[in-house]
């Protein structure tokens, strides 16, 4: 019986062309407290395939085999949702592709060769707390100022019980993509996080339950914003550009109309004890 022919050549082919040789330039720092530097290393085993952070798992095992210290880097869902992969990559918060976060990144992004720069989030108000991990719990500050409903709502109506524009829901719907990553803090040179704040405060402000406390839910956001550390926005727009969810500086002078508003109407901050103290 004649065998039959197998393209196990052409595989080969393939797998080898998809075979990837990537030098990285990794920020290793071990806490808060001490200096950092730029680590070279040059993982095996890669492909095109392989997403950016199966990269760093790979580094990791090679590290660990070594009795080497693993790359500490965070990362939850890895599929665009939580919003923790939060890497510099090459100077570019989230990577080389538009509207994509970190975990959504493969490495067919990068030519065989490249050298690939990995940073932490750089923003004063993001601390380095090891490696590529940084502390966001100021986002948590400007939350928990106003980026909830606390009147009570009552259950959830008939879905034509309470009608809301389209063009508003939609509106509404499109803030709230905002996954809280921190990119457009990390890409502003003010190291501003209006963009995050406006997305809350519009995803709230817009629909019907959100209303009764709109004007004093944006004078706290935007005050907890400045206590918390981050920079005034200028309009350089770099928030935009970065931003997995691709959520609109327009919403920034949105908020800020409405700031100006509420507080011509004389609300004033009223901010609990642990906000104003940040
Ligand atoms: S506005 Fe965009 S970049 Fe900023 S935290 Fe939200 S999703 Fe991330
Ligand atoms: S790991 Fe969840 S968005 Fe990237």
């Amino acid at each position: 019986m004649t065998a039959m022919p197998t393209n196990d050549s052409s595989n080969l082919t393939a797998e080898a062309q998809r075979h990837k040789h990537l030098k990285l330039r990794v920020w290793r720092q071990s806490s808060a407290k001490t200096e950092g530097a730029f680590v070279e290393y040059e993982p095996e085993g890669l492909s095109d395939d392989m997403s950016f952070l199966e990269m760093l798992d790979m580094l990791n095992e090679q590290l660990l085999a070594r009795s080497e210290d693993p790359v500490s880097f965070d990362h939850d869902c890895r599929e665009g949702i939580c919003g923790m992969c939060s890497l510099m990559i090459n100077h570019r918060a989230h990577g080389p592709n538009e509207g994509c976060t970190t975990c959504q990144v493969h490495l067919r992004s990068f030519r065989d060769g490249d050298t690939i720069v990995v940073e932490p989030w750089r923003a004063k108000a993001f601390p380095v707390v090891k490696d590529l991990v940084v502390d966001r719990a100021p986002f948590d500050k400007i939350i928990q100022a106003g980026g909830y409903i606390s009147v009570n709502t009552g259950g959830a109506p008939d879905g034509n019980a309470l009608p809301v524009a389209k063009t508003i829901s939609d509106t509404a719907m499109d803030a709230a993509q905002c996954i809280g990553c921190g990119a457009c803090v990390a890409a502003c040179k003010n190291g501003s996080a209006m963009l995050f704040t406006s997305a809350k405060i519009t995803h709230l402000n817009l629909l019907p339950q959100g209303k009764a406390e709109a004007d004093q839910r944006v004078v706290n956001m935007i005050t907890a914003h400045d206590h918390a550390g981050f920079g005034a926005c200028s309009n350089t727009n770099s928030c935009e550009a970065v931003c997995p969810k691709e959520i609109p500086v327009s919403f920034i002078a949105k908020a800020n109309r409405e700031y100006a508003w509420a507080l011509l109407k004389g609300k004033k901050p009223t901010l609990g004890q642990k906000e104003s103290e940040s």
